[in-house]
């Protein structure tokens, strides 16, 4: 790919902050730091720009100490760091002669994966929860915990786009729309790189399953690449400021992500201004000479690669320039200067310093937030306390979670039983659902009974169907313990514990199903709130449930290779194009509340609505704007893409006047021939709702001359 540039004005207009200057946080004024003397070591002098104290202490650094900067040098760093308290998923120890400081890494996007740390609910969940403020939380409270586990750099935020329901690592991301995804990377890198600690989002550029995610092939239009799979990437570097940037595994239309210079080098440094630092991700870097000539800083999880030897070889064969080790060595130093990693002191590794209830406080509200009601027939939620209730499945007593790095071992947990019970003032009887008719029996005894269905997903291994029979193998066929006790007790309600969507066969026949995600470590304080109505069910889904695995828009690719042929119809852009009814559709999420959405105003530059809350009790809207692009032959567009939403707490009757801002940008979409995002002119479809199939406004603006009929 080429170097481009974008058109002005925010990626996320209704979010667009200005970029994050590089967040230093520098220890009280100090003459000498860690870093040392200023009178022996002029990069320590705090008054010179990142760029000029790099070049200061790079003049004085030999050859192998330039190296020895550029990889991890942990041998059980990666996957294998993180088991016990003091293991880090990588470390460079620095060059102490030159009071360069060690730099301490650690996963990830769900929590810090360092001995215990809080568990937070899985990104889906946070996704779910359409709320940028959330992530900037989220990411807050990772990186205190990272900076008090002495950390300097958290893997995270995983911004994949989600192309495949089946992808073993939906939980870890944040969905299918790459608007939605825009509007939390930026904030949870912003929060997270206040706290002093640089965050390393993930996995650029394109990154969308476990099945041979090694040595996949992946033939993507750059069109969709442009659209699709970069702008959470963007956001998260442009608006957010992320400090370093981890390229993934596998190609991208036969070039290796961490060798993909048009990529690394000529849109990330190019177009988006990054100068931060790019790692590999763990054993993803093939060649040195095709590294270190194409854009890769550092490699991980050891210098497999990018160690003395090889790349001291591959210069004095003029195969790679000392000015491109250089340049590399450059890049992690500046990075260094400019987020104050010279002049403070290092981040101990102690525990008492994390205050460990805020970070329950926002695992719980989190949660809360992105818990999802997807149906509530006959209003047989929320919950009424003194009614008796049936558990059944393990996953109302076992933490359920995803596996691989952003695994996180809570500190403690509140399991959904242990929440229920202390809510529900009557008796709570627990059935762990492996034999179906003790499971009906119990669910015939109790006025309510409540199902915990789970999926089990991971690193390395895609979901082999969407069904909640192999979902989880080892749990049994959950679909007929559904089914046996919907047949038992007419109150049935399940809740999903799941990292994506599952089907639903059994869906008309309980009262209430309700996802709860992966729901981290307060799950059970965070669903009784929501089930027994104490706040309301505000979460909305940020992918489709489809009804059959076949109108799903993709499956992961077999025999190493995987062809985009959906293009940019990932997610519920496939199902509106195709005319396929989902089971819920991306953006569905039912309130206890009921809203009316009127009085639209349209305009190119923004759309503006009113939000009645029009029920009796309190309640969260989530109102979504979507546009239809003028679609030509040559290039067709989805019937609608989401360009705004806004999360609204109302009291009953009162209203709300949502603007949600639009620029160039919103309406543009990237014109391969011309290698530039464009705005063309035509008609302008706006449909606004509660949900992309529930939209009950429309209107229309004209661009570029055109007017709409
Ligand atoms: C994952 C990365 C992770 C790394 C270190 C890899 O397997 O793909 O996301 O940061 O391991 O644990």
């Amino acid at each position: 790919m080429r170097i481009r540039r974008v058109p002005a004005g925010g990626l996320v207009a209704a979010l667009a902050g200005g970029a994050l200057a590089f967040g230093a946080v520098p220890s009280a004024a100090r003459t000498d730091t860690r870093c040392g003397n200023v009178a022996e070591r002029p990069w320590c002098d705090r008054s010179l720009a990142p760029d000029r104290r790099a070049g200061l202490v790079l003049a004085k650094m030999t050859d192998d100490e330039k190296i020895a900067l550029l990889s991890s040098d942990d041998p059980l760093g990666g996957p294998l760091g993180g088991f016990w308290d003091g293991a880090h998923a990588d470390t460079n120890a620095g060059i102490a002669r030159l009071g360069v400081p060690p730099l301490y890494i650690a996963d990830g996007p769900a929590g810090v994966r360092q001995g215990n740390a809080t568990a937070l609910p899985a990104p889906i969940a946070l996704a779910a929860g359409f709320d940028p403020s959330g992530a900037a939380r989220y990411g807050a409270t990772v990186a205190w915990e990272a900076r008090h586990r002495g950390n300097d750099v958290i893997f995270g935020p995983t911004v994949d786009v989600l192309r495949t329901p089946r992808d073993g690592r939906s939980f870890e991301g944040f969905g299918e729309d790459p608007y939605l995804s825009a509007s939390l990377s930026a904030p949870w890198v912003e929060g997270a790189q206040r706290q002093g600690v640089m965050t390393s989002v993930k996995h650029l550029a394109v990154y969308t399953q476990e099945t041979d995610r090694l040595s996949l092939d992946m033939t993507v239009d750059e069109r969709t690449i442009r659209e699709i799979y970069l702008p959470p990437f963007e956001a998260a570097v442009r608006d957010g400021g992320a400090a370093t940037v981890m390229c993934g595994f596998g190609k991208v239309n036969g070039r290796w992500a961490c060798e993909d210079g048009g990529v690394l080098n000529g849109i990330l440094r190019g177009e988006w201004g990054f100068t931060g630092f790019t790692a590999s991700d763990h054993t993803a870097v093939q060649s040195e000479v095709g590294s270190a000539n194409n854009g890769l800083d550092m490699e991980l999880p050891i210098g497999a690669k990018y160690n003395a030897w090889l790349l001291k070889r591959a210069v004095s064969q003029g195969k790679v320039e000392q000015a491109a080790i250089d340049g590399h060595t450059r890049a992690i130093l500046r990075t260094m200067f400019a987020f104050g990693v010279f002049d403070r002191d290092a981040h101990p590794n102690d525990l008492a310093r994390v205050d460990r209830t805020a970070s329950e406080t926002a695992a719980r509200e989190i949660e809360e937030a992105g818990i999802t009601l997807l149906r509530n027939s006959g209003g047989v939620l929320p919950l009424r306390a003194g009614d008796p209730v049936a558990l059944i499945g393990h996953g109302a007593r076992d933490t359920i979670s995803g596996a691989g790095s952003a695994r996180v071992q809570p500190f403690s947990s509140v399991s959904p039983e242990r929440g229920i019970t202390a809510r529900a003032g009557a008796s709570v009887t627990y059935a762990d659902g492996r034999d179906t008719r003790a499971a009906a029996e119990a669910a015939r005894k109790a006025k309510v009974a409540i199902v915990f269905a789970t999926d089990s997903e991971g690193e390395f291994i895609d979901r082999s169907c969407l069904t909640l029979r192999c979902g989880d193998a080892l749990r049994g066929d959950q679909d007929a313990l559904i089914s046996a006790v919907a047949a038992a007790n007419p109150n049935t309600i399940v809740v999903l514990e799941t990292g994506g969507p599952v089907l639903m066969p059994w869906a008309d026949r309980v009262r209430g199903i309700v996802a709860a995600w992966y729901p981290g470590q307060q799950a059970g304080t965070a669903l009784a709130r929501v089930l027994y109505g104490d706040v309301d069910a505000s979460g909305r889904l940020p992918l489709t449930f489809p009804v059959d695995e076949k109108d799903a828009p993709a499956v992961p690719g077999t025999g190493k290779k995987a062809v985009f042929s959906e293009g940019v119809n990932v997610g519920y852009r496939h199902y509106d194009a195709q005319g396929i009814t989902p089971r819920y559709p991306f953006g569905h999420g039912l309130s206890y509340t009921t809203f009316r959405y009127g009085d639209l105003k349209v305009s190119p530059s923004g759309v503006q609505v009113t939000v009645t809350n029009t029920g009796a009790r309190a309640g969260t809207a989530v109102p979504q704007l979507y546009l239809g692009l003028p679609s030509r032959a040559s290039v067709p567009q989805p019937p609608r893409q989401l360009k705004g939403y806004k999360k609204v707490a109302l009291a009953p009757g009162r209203s709300a006047t949502v603007t949600f801002p639009l620029n160039d940008r919103s309406l543009a979409y990237w014109d391969t021939g011309a290698d530039a995002w464009k705005v063309a002119p035509g008609c302008y479809r706006v449909a606004v709702g509660a949900s992309s199939r529930d939209l009950p406004l429309t209107g229309a603006f004209g661009r570029g001359g055109a007017s709409c009929r």
